[in-house]
């Protein structure tokens, strides 16, 4: 399928479907040497598996991940490497009750206009079972950065109308709850809350947010692979994004230059901004300050609410979906969002390396 293929240096190319036997990354462009086994990648494939509360798909799949190539003895080989994750429980008689149907907010529709056929067996490459595939080849990726100084926290910062209370962040605590909150107080209205929407066949949305530190400034292109524009291009192309905001975001469109222009002061020899409305990014380059990332997540379309719908042969229907769906996308795709942003800016970092003479120099030159 054309567009399965992201990024220039540290590509990652993706493939397989929901209801095949198993999905899968190619991961071309890795740095030999680096030291890499199967349970690296498989703590993140664990924190967007389904089935682990009741706020999630009951899909039962362990997500093992197989390394097929590209490491020897622990360690990259600089070739490429190839992950396969089988799949287990998907029953696809769960959709035979929709073969003819296009559920509305799914990609149904707009897939049979674009080939004329279509997999409807757990919407096929639509389906949030792609993101393992991104999920792995950022597990590799962000080992990468942060043997470079580059961290990332990811969580969920609203469900619904639940926002997180800054003052109580503890980082520590978000992969201790199901929502993936930083704040324990949003935790029980959360449960609350989806509890009551799951019992009505209905399904919520929310926000992700993440924060790197430790990006060096000069990151991202000046043109047509601006950070902000590969980070909105990565982040949006994960099924259910709808929105992608970069430090104030749309806040910035009503604040006045005076208020939104970032405030940089000298901090013993350091340049640290008061305010970081820019999120880290002018023109399109890091900055050095926090790298800050909103993402806007739709409620889950596959709803159990009947519902007015058409089929392949234009006829207005009342639908009700049956099968497996998660009641929020939002806390499993919070690593999704995670791992896309450290492809992004891994390969931006890459890039990074050719820009200057000097660092040409200290790469190549023998007497340097
Ligand atoms: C991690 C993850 C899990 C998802 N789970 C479901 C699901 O259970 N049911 C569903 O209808 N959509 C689910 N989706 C969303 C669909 O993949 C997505 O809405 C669909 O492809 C249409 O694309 P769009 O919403 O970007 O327009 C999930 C997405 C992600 C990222």
């Amino acid at each position: 399928m054309a567009g399965s293929i992201f990024g220039k240096i540290f590509t990652i190319t993706t493939w397989g479907e929901s209801h095949g036997p198993g999905v899968g990354v190619v991961i071309d462009g890795c740095p030999a040497g680096l030291e890499l086994v199967e349970r690296d990648i498989q703590l993140d494939l664990n924190k967007r598996r389904p089935g682990q509360s009741p706020f999630c798909t009951p899909r039962d799949e362990a997500d093992k991940v197989k390394i097929l190539s590209g490491v020897f003895e622990d360690k990259t080989t600089g070739t490429p490497i190839s992950l396969l994750v089988y799949n287990k429980d998907h029953r696809s008689r769960d959709y035979t009750e929709i073969m003819d149907t296009y559920r509305p907010g799914h990609a149904d529709m707009a897939y049979d206009a674009k080939y004329g056929f279509r997999d409807y067996r757990g919407g096929g490459r639509s389906s949030g079972r792609e993101t393992i595939a991104r999920v792995a080849a950022g597990a590799i990726a962000k080992k990468i950065l942060n043997e470079l100084g580059v961290q990332l926290v990811t969580y969920t910062k609203s469900i619904g109308h639940l926002t997180i209370n800054e003052a109580n962040f503890e980082a520590s605590i978000i992969y201790e709850n199901p929502f993936r909150f930083p704040d324990s107080e949003l935790v029980e209205p959360c449960e609350e809350y989806l509890n009551a929407l799951i019992k009505e066949g209905n399904s919520a949305g929310g926000v992700i947010e993440c924060r790197v530190n430790g990006l060096p400034a000069g990151i991202g292109q000046p043109v047509f692979d601006k950070l902000d524009g590969l980070l909105a291009h990565a982040i949006m192309s994960i099924g259910a994004i709808k929105g992608v905001e970069i430090g104030a975001g749309f806040g910035a469109t009503k604040m006045t230059g005076y208020e939104n222009n970032d405030f940089y002061k000298d901090d013993h020899g350091h340049i640290v901004k008061e305010s970081n409305n820019a999120g880290g990014m002018t023109g399109g380059i890091s900055d050095g300050s926090e790298i800050i990332i909103r993402a806007g997540v739709k409620a889950t379309p596959s709803i159990h609410l009947e519902q007015k719908a058409i089929n392949r042969q234009g006829d207005l229907i009342d639908l009700v979906i049956g099968g497996r769906h998660d009641p929020v996308i939002v806390p499993r795709a919070v690593i999704v969002v995670e791992n896309m942003i450290a492809v992004t800016l891994l390969d931006l970092l890459l890039q990074q390396t050719a820009t200057q003479m000097d660092y040409l120099k200290k790469l190549f030159k023998n007497d340097a």
